[in-house]
């Protein structure tokens, strides 16, 4: 009795263990539809675009990168109205490139690359070209998205598809305010 009384126990922890185990599979696979690794690369001068980004993140299980200016951009630097701040001048000549604090990143191991940034003058900062430019994006997906004081992302994924045309750009998306529904439907209709 005591040894049948035992085999039971066992039985039912070994079942806990399998179902917990296939539970998990299924979450990640639900996270992440067919599994593809993704790498979310994010410029943030104010903090908006980083929040956006680990929300991404967190839907997609994928893997954070800050896209780092080689110089920050202080308060006065990110001043629209004065036509002389460095975000005016290098918006303004846009074969600008402002340096990245890393000039390569290593996506080797990912099919699938977020970039997200604020928008500036309706479109991205000058210095996702220079993120762009500077990596191996080829056969990736890419994934746009931003965030912003109003303006929308259509100008901007316009731009991207005419200055990078070989690359594989998917629908981009505007942040603001956005539910987690609303994410995780883009997401999918991208096919992640
Ligand atoms: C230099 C500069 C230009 C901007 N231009 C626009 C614009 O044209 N349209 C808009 O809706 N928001 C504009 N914004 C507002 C930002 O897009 C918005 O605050 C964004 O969420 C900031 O993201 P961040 O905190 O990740 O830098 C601008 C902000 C700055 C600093």
């Amino acid at each position: 009795m005591k040894h049948l009384t035992l085999i039971i126990v066992a039985l039912s922890m070994l079942a806990t263990l399998v179902i917990s185990c296939s539970s998990k599979k299924q979450d990640s696979v639900e996270q992440n539809g067919n599994n593809s690794k993704v790498l979310v690369c994010y410029f943030s001068a104010t903090g908006t675009t980083e929040k956006a980004a680990k929300r991404i993140a967190e839907l997609t299980g994928g893997k954070l990168h800050n896209i780092e200016p080689a110089e920050l951009y202080t308060d006065a630097d990110l001043d629209w109205r004065d036509s002389l701040s460095r975000s005016y001048v290098e918006m303004h000549n846009r074969t600008f490139r402002p340096a990245l604090k890393d000039s390569v990143t290593d996506m080797s191991d990912y099919s699938v690359v977020f970039i997200g940034y604020p928008n500036w003058w309706n479109t991205h900062p000058t210095i996702i070209n220079t993120f762009i430019e500077a990596n191996d994006l080829k056969g990736k997906t890419i994934v746009p998205f931003m965030t912003s004081g109003g303006s929308n992302i259509i100008n901007s994924e316009q731009e991207l598809h005419e200055a990078y045309p070989t690359l594989n750009i998917a629908k981009g998306l505007l942040m603001n305010g956005v539910s987690d529904a609303e994410i995780k439907a883009w997401i999918s209709g991208i096919g992640i």
